[in-house]
């Protein structure tokens, strides 16, 4: 198969948050995922942030991070994080689990956490039981830098100066666990929140983003954008962002499918499924060019990855998964289509970061395993702040009756280290792919590539985890302006190309 590269036509840049991540409260992805606590001797930590945890995130240069929900935002009254631990009071996360949640993970936990990571600080307000008041004077305690009432508490609380508020999401899947309410309601319920999220510092605007749609319910995107536009050709500068919430379920929401048993039918099914997120884009993308022709308004996937039954054993609401080649399928097409769709999408946030559906990191006690997900989020993190270089491959039709899915998927960038970096994921279950890389006008100086691959069911475990885990792949042949080499079945690839 041929692979056409034109490095002469740029598509657009590739924001790094496009390979974003999400922490909820939600089973053992905060307590104990991340964060351990201050006093304890057992997991090495700073500052109560796991070492081992962090240590990873920052290789593969996790660019922004969002919490506390989800579903949890919603239910989130964050003076209830702040101040002297043992006077924060203690709840029941209903949502997830029915566990004691005691709010030792608050809002100063959070952006300790971002500073050590060193990344970009998204924070998830609470619309479905919180009042505006709350809203707005979260933002103020947090971004606030002279003397006002919640800067003094967040000064009293040991912390002097603001903090940086990135992103700020308008309430989560208000049409769903965040209060059940119709597109015109969270309409006008948008616009008036946001505008108490203020931005005190004019120098760092907080970047806010309302609540979006449910995979393909249309009508959501296109009423709440009708209700925060007077007419397409007025914007008021309400919005910076509209979210889109899509998961790859393999069966249905009932009987999902397991995580690691499943056979070449449900290979291919969980594929053609996690393919739908482009047409998803490609539609939401249209509607919003309906009210925002100037193309103000982000598209921002903060939820997305694949969703199966929860591993035997483990508390159902706990949402805990193992993670296998499938899953570096999943993960390498998704981030493929947002680069693809990079003139609209500027974030996207996969779910969650550790223990919870789709992680990139598993922890039992003091040990921590890297999945699948997390080596191909580490060959694609060459994409970050990198230019879409025009590309297209040919290709086959493969998969069952039922489910039919390319047989290659594809994104090139061109790097500020000026080499192109091509991903390419082989989604055959049996068949490997001669390919001949053609690059338009250049001559390829030299290749390198790496790659995360083997049997579909492959995965890693506490007593083997380096099972599954990238590797320098040495069949990459250049020769003039062509690069050739073979992609094996069930493969992830990413080839750096000096020109
Ligand atoms: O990621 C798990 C849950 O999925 C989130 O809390 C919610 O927003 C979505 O339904």
């Amino acid at each position: 198969m041929k692979l056409f590269i034109n490095p002469g036509h740029l598509c657009g840049h590739l924001n790094p948050e496009l390979q974003g991540h999400f922490s909820e409260h939600l089973g053992r992805c905060i307590y104990e995922g991340l964060y351990v606590g201050e006093d304890n001797k057992d997991i090495p930590n700073v500052n109560g942030m796991r070492s081992d945890v962090v240590e990873a995130l920052r290789n593969i240069k996790i660019p922004v991070l969002r919490w506390p929900g989800g579903c949890f935002a919603d239910e989130y009254h964050w003076k209830d994080g702040i101040g002297p631990k043992d006077k924060r009071k203690k709840m029941i996360n209903t949502h997830w689990g029915g566990v004691v949640e005691d709010n030792s993970f608050g809002t100063h936990e959070f952006m300790e956490l971002c500073r050590q990571l060193g990344c970009k600080a998204y924070v998830n307000g609470n619309v479905g039981s919180g009042t505006v008041q709350e809203m707005s004077e979260w933002v103020e305690y947090m971004t606030m830098e002279g003397v006002s009432p919640m800067a003094d508490m967040r000064k009293a609380n040991g912390h002097e100066e603001p903090w940086r508020v990135d992103y700020f999401g308008v309430g989560n899947e208000n049409w769903g666990c965040g209060g059940n309410m119709t597109p015109e309601y969270y309409g006008n319920l948008y616009r008036r929140y946001q505008t108490y999220v203020r931005n005190y510092d004019p120098k760092k605007p907080i970047f806010k983003i309302a609540c979006g749609s449910n995979a393909d319910d249309y009508e959501w995107t296109d009423v709440v954008l009708k209700t925060c536009f007077k007419s397409p050709e007025q914007f008021h500068g309400f919005m910076d962002g509209i979210s889109l919430h899509y998961y790859t379920v393999p069966d249905t929401w009932e009987t999902k499918g397991g995580a690691v048993e499943f056979d070449e039918k449900f290979w291919y099914k969980t594929l053609k499924k996690t393919l739908f997120m482009d047409e998803l884009i490609s539609r939401q993308k249209a509607i919003m060019e309906k009210y925002d022709k100037k193309n103000k308004v982000a598209l921002i996937v903060d939820e997305w990855g694949t969703w199966y039954d929860v591993e035997k054993g483990t508390n159902p609401g706990f949402l805990y998964q193992q993670n296998t080649i499938r899953d570096a399928l999943v993960a390498g097409i998704n981030l493929n289509i947002f680069n693809k769709h990079c003139d609209r999408v500027k974030m996207a946030n996969i779910a969650q970061l550790v223990n919870v559906l789709q992680s990139v990191i598993l922890t039992e006690g003091e040990k921590m395993i890297k999945t699948p997900t997390y080596h191909v989020f580490d060959m694609y993190k060459h994409h970050q702040d990198a230019e879409l270089v025009e590309s297209y491959v040919e290709n086959e039709t493969i998969g069952t009756e039922d489910d039919k899915v390319p047989a290659l998927h594809e994104s090139v960038s061109l790097g500020k280290d000026g080499k192109l970096h091509i991903t390419l994921c082989n989604l055959s279950a049996e068949k490997d792919y001669e390919i001949e890389s053609i690059i338009t006008d250049k001559q390829v100086r030299s290749v390198s590539a790496e790659i995360v691959g083997g049997d579909m069911h492959d995965h890693n475990t506490f007593d083997d985890p380096e099972k599954v885990t990238k590797k320098v792949f040495e069949g990459a042949k250049a020769d003039g302006s062509k690069v050739s080499f073979t992609i094996p079945k069930c493969s992830v690839m990413h080839l750096a190309v000096e020109i």
